[in-house]
């Protein structure tokens, strides 16, 4: 199956460099840069308005100095809230990201980025694929994009809109269902994307053997860096890459 000819890292930065600044924000893409990580995973879903922002939960409470779903939020209404205070003072006033602010600056970093099309409940998939698949093929090469999606229709609408020489996609799952060749199949996918504490080394292994790239998420532990490397795991998402990086990943 042709692939873009990606490089992945072994450590990507989950939700930007997420343990040291507010996730998914352009701050924290910024500092995961200025600590050595070529690649992010970020999360994209659409407000109310059809405006794709990077966003990880299906409201605005835990990220925010705001309440309600996003689903309900005009960009106006989002852009007025903030989005780093709840994480530290230091960061107050952060607004929430549109996928196109954040487009720009992986480009002016020359960074890769995996984005998740994130499916909250109520949400529609195949629109959130419609709108953000053209956009990322219009603004990255194909070598710096990965989409991914715990969401069958969100990545079978993405692979019709983008052929897999042109876009990698990455299925994801929390544990590794016993139909997983058929799923990636499915959608001609370039990686499986799967937590880490369910998955077992053979089943790790008979993965890498049918040719997909795999990648866990999200590791924080050195061991566990370790371990998931000898089983041929080809990288992971970790809130703070440095960290592993210091304990000698
Ligand atoms: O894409 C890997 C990981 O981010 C999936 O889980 O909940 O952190 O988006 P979550
Ligand atoms: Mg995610």
């Amino acid at each position: 199956m042709p692939h873009p000819e990606i490089a992945l890292p072994r450590l990507i930065a989950h939700r930007g460099l997420s343990a040291r600044a507010p996730e998914n924000t352009l701050t924290a893409v910024r500092a995961a840069h200025e600590a050595g990580c070529r690649w992010v995973e970020l999360d994209v879903q659409l407000l109310g308005d059809g405006t794709p922002v990077i966003w990880h939960d299906r409201d605005v409470k835990r990220c925010s100095n705001g309440r309600g779903r996003l689903a309900t939020l005009s960009l106006a209404g989002a852009k007025r809230l903030d989005a780093g205070g709840w994480f530290a003072s230091a960061f107050a006033g952060e607004p929430m990201a549109t996928l196109e602010e954040m487009l720009a600056l992986l480009v002016e970093r020359g960074m890769g980025v995996n984005l998740e099309l994130k499916v909250n409940r109520g949400h529609d998939p195949t629109t959130l694929a419609e709108v953000v698949v053209p956009t990322v093929l219009a603004a990255l090469p194909p070598e710096q994009r990965l989409l991914s999606s715990f969401d069958a229709q969100a990545l079978a609408r993405s692979r019709a809109l983008a052929g897999p020489e042109q876009l990698a996609l990455g299925v994801l799952f929390k544990r590794i269902p016993d139909d997983w060749a058929e799923r990636c199949r499915a959608v001609a996918a370039y990686s499986v994307h799967a937590d880490w504490r369910y998955l077992r080394e053979t089943r790790a292994r008979s993965m890498k053997a049918a040719g997909v790239a795999m990648l866990c998420y999200t590791v924080n532990d050195i061991e566990v860096f370790e371990r998931l490397g000898r089983w041929g795991i080809d990288g992971v998402f970790s809130d703070d890459p440095g960290r592993l990086v210091d304990q000698g990943a």
